[in-house]
């Protein structure tokens, strides 16, 4: 993809890491004063998928965004953002008790598995050193 196109997604998942990482951080805290841990799975999750792992990919769209697909790219980032979403909404709902809702965090996970693969497919050529036309 372009630069711009590279720097618009980097700029994007920027956003979204620093956005989880505000509510991760948030949710730490209130479990922290609130002396109840029970929603450390999702306080852990929200931090390293939404925060680190959100981090990391706009670091690797900023160094090597040019040789990667922008559709594969694109997909990447919707599919991850609809599945750290629902990750996020789930895991709450069901260590808050609501159990009901644990298809939502178990189809949101295997979500975010996919778009890792799309991550795994789009970052090929970057890997192999075979710089990929726009
Ligand atoms: C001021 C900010 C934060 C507070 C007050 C906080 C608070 C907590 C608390 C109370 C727990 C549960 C501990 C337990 O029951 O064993 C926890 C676990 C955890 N936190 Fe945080 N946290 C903060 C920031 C972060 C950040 C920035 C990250 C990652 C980038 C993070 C990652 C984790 C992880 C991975 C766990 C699970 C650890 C385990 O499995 O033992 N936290 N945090
Ligand atoms: C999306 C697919 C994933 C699934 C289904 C999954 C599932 C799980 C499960 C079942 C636990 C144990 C929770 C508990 O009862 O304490 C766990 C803990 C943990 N996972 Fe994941 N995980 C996923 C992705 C990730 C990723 C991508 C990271 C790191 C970037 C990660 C980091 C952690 C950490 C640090 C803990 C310990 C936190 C805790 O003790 O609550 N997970 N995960």
């Amino acid at each position: 993809m372009t630069d711009t196109d590279a720097s618009l997604l980097a700029r994007r998942f920027l956003g979204a890491a620093i956005l989880y990482g505000v509510l991760g951080i948030a949710l730490g805290l209130a479990m922290a004063i609130a002396h109840d841990h029970s929603q450390r799975p999702t306080h852990a999750h929200i931090n390293v998928i939404g925060f680190v792992s959100f981090f990391l990919f706009a670091l690797f769209y900023r160094q090597w965004g040019q040789q990667v697909s922008r559709l594969l790219a694109r997909i990447h980032f919707w599919l991850a953002q609809a599945a750290m979403l629902g990750m996020m909404t789930g895991l709450w709902l069901f260590y808050n008790g609501q159990t009901g809702f644990e298809p939502v965090a178990a189809i949101s996970a295997i979500a975010y598995g996919a778009s890792f693969l799309v991550f795994a497919v789009a970052a090929w050529p970057v890997v192999a050193g075979k710089p990929q036309r726009p």
